[in-house]
């Protein structure tokens, strides 16, 4: 008996990095998988890897900044596979760093509509749908948001980023609040992973700047290893299997928490 077993689940962000990785998961546990993204050919290849592992996944087309998308994701998963129970916002971008004074109002309202709006329209969409089949009981619903070590901890020339995962931590609560004070059966938490090694951090380390000072990839990896007092970065499986602990039913005493898988990096 897989541990995700007759639960319906959306991944968005699924074609690459820890969203791929967390739909992998779900689906080897049992779970009937959307993967949704705007990549379709890489998308479309993650939903057919798990297909032929002997999964069910399909894959759907999906920015998660256009409300009207995400109302057709959740019909989608509730056409193809009946239902709908967990939810895990996983779609981000990190934007070029760089100092509030130099910041655009453009660049800064881009990454808090891809990194926060996003969440806040996959949390609205996902109870609406999520209620209707946990409410009386049976499998328990869960929403899972991607916030991040940023999230917790500042970082200079990260205000944006710092501002959309910080709001990602508290929309968490309000609405793991919600959704206990209504009895829906859903719980909704955040992780907060450190520097995990996907393709988002390999843009970053080839992107390379300290502080105003380019530095080379290689110098660039080992000064953020060193922030990690476990001595290296993540692998994606490690979210994954955060993630695929808060979509069980193992983590049912869990709402509004913040997981935190970060090698220590916010320990010191
Ligand atoms: N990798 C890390 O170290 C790290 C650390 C903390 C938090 N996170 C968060 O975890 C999540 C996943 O990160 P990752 O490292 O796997 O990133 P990634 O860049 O490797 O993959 C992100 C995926 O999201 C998709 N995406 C981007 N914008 C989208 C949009 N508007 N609509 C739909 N899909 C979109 C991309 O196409 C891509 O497939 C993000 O929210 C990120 O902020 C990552």
């Amino acid at each position: 008996m897989g541990r995700v077993s007759g639960k319906v689940a959306i991944v968005t962000g699924a074609a690459k990095g820890l969203g791929e990785a967390t739909a992998k998961a779900l689906a080897r546990e049992g779970a009937k998988v959307v993967c949704s993204d705007l990549d379709e050919a890489a998308g479309q290849a993650v939903a057919d890897a798990i297909a032929n592992e002997g999964g069910a996944a399909t894959f759907i087309r999906h920015d998660v900044v256009n409300e009207a998308e995400w109302e057709a994701v959740v019909k989608h998963a509730e056409d193809r596979f009946g239902g709908l129970h967990v939810l895990v916002n996983n779609a981000g971008i990190a934007p070029e760093g760089g100092p509030i004074e130099e910041k655009t109002l453009e660049s800064w309202r881009r990454t808090i509509a891809i990194d926060l709006d996003s969440v806040f329209l996959g949390c609205k969409h996902g109870i609406r749908a999520i209620k209707k089949y946990t409410a009386k009981g049976g499998a328990g619903g869960s929403i899972i948001n991607l916030s991040s070590i940023l999230g917790l901890v500042g970082q200079p020339n990260a205000s944006d980023y710092n501002a959309a995962k910080g709001g990602v931590r508290l929309l968490t609560k309000s609405a793991a609040l919600e959704c206990a004070e209504a009895g829906y059966n859903i719980r909704v938490n955040s992780i907060h992973p450190g520097y995990i090694d996907t393709p988002m951090v390999k843009d970053a380390l080839n992107r390379g700047v300290v502080q105003g000072q380019q530095v080379g990839p290689n110098e660039m990896r080992e000064l953020l290893i060193m922030m990690h007092p476990i001595g290296r970065l993540g692998v994606a499986d490690e979210i994954a299997n955060a993630a695929l602990f808060l979509a069980s039913d193992e983590s049912s005493f869990m709402t509004g928490s913040e997981v935190v898988v970060d090698g220590g990096y916010t320990t010191r």
